[in-house]
């Protein structure tokens, strides 16, 4: 039993200190086991028992398609959903010649014009397959960081219907057959730019926002119905969207992320399945806010410059 002289309450004070720091350091020490476990040695969850077929958007090119190929090596049948039928066609190829014993299925969809037509044609497709994980990975972002006054109306209304409207429609389509069954899974791909403030990135943070939101609230609400929902909220992985053309520790290559991304679903409601990216957040919670905030504005600011002067460059 700790005792202190009551006629030196500054001893208490310390006492108090200490055992709050305890606290702390042992919460930080458990937080720090927990991530280790989950990111190297916990066991993936068998995928099958969602259901027999994924559905992936976005499915011919970066994390979708290195999505779809790591959810078929987990035994799934696949519907790939994208905008490009000759790419579809390809990939389809690709992944059947990958995982003979799988099924593969195309899609072509173009999410800037989801219009009813096209909602019906993904019901249909989706009617006759019993759809276990559906991957909204579809998603835009700016051709390079500018201000949010110099997007055009166009190029705000494409990040709100790439990231956000084809994310909510996809999950209304697919969520019915899931409740039905009390089984599903559903992956929202948001980024970094939903959980951190991302200056000149706005238009593309407030649309991952409000997928992470969507999809967090989503979770507890759907998660007693036996549908899981989680929304991965990667950094910079090496593909198109990002003009990283080379992979690195900390800006993985798609099948590398898909690798982490695949043995996290069903378990967290939100996550940066790649160590690195899981690390760099870690570092940017514990930062003070305003630092970095100033280091992504200088970031993107760098950016921004160069994308100008390349383009003024060239014209
Ligand atoms: N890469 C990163 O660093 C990063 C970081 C954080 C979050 N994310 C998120 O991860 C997701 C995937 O990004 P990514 O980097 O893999 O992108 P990506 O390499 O550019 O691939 C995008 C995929 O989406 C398809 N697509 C594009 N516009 C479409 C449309 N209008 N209709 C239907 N399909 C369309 C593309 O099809 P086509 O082949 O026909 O073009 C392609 O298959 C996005 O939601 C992105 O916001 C990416």
């Amino acid at each position: 039993m700790v005792s202190f002289d009551r006629s030196k309450p500054e001893e208490a004070l310390v006492l108090v200190a200490a055992a709050v720091g305890g606290l702390v350091v042992l919460r930080a020490f458990l937080c720090f086991l927990g991530a280790l476990y989950s990111t190297f040695l916990r066991p993936a969850k068998n995928l099958k028992k969602y259901g027999e077929w994924a559905v992936v958007t976005g499915a011919t090119d970066g994390i979708g398609k290195a999505m779809s190929f790591e959810l078929a090596k987990k035994g799934l049948n696949v519907l790939l959903i994208s905008r490009t039928e000759s790419k579809l066609v390809d990939v389809e190829k690709e992944l059947a010649a990958k995982c003979p014993k799988v099924k593969v299925a195309n899609l072509a969809i173009d999410y800037s014009n989801f219009d009813k037509a096209a909602q019906e044609a993904v019901s249909k497709a989706l009617s006759d397959k019993q759809i276990g994980i559906l991957v909204n990975n579809v998603g835009i972002s700016y051709p390079h960081p500018k201000f949010f006054n110099e997007l055009t109306d166009a190029e705000m209304e494409g990040l709100v219907t790439l990231n956000v409207t084809s994310t909510v429609a996809m999950t209304r389509l697919a969520l019915p057959a899931m409740l039905e069954r009390r089984r599903g899974a559903i992956v929202n791909m948001a980024s970094a730019a939903a959980v951190a403030p991302t200056a000149l990135l706005s238009g593309y943070s407030g649309a991952k926002g409000f997928v992470l939101k969507l999809s967090e609230s989503l979770n507890v609400e759907l998660a007693p119905k036996g549908v899981h929902v989680q929304c991965q909220v990667p950094l910079l992985v090496a593909t198109k969207l990002s003009k990283v053309r080379r992979a690195s520790w900390d800006k993985p290559s798609p099948a590398s992320y898909a690798r982490a991304a695949v043995a996290c679903i069903g378990y967290e409601r939100t996550c940066s399945p790649y160590w690195s990216h899981a690390l760099q957040l870690w570092v940017m919670d514990t930062l003070p806010f305003f630092l970095v905030n100033e280091v992504t504005y200088g970031m993107h600011l760098g950016l921004r410059k160069r994308a100008l002067a390349k383009a003024s460059k060239s014209s």
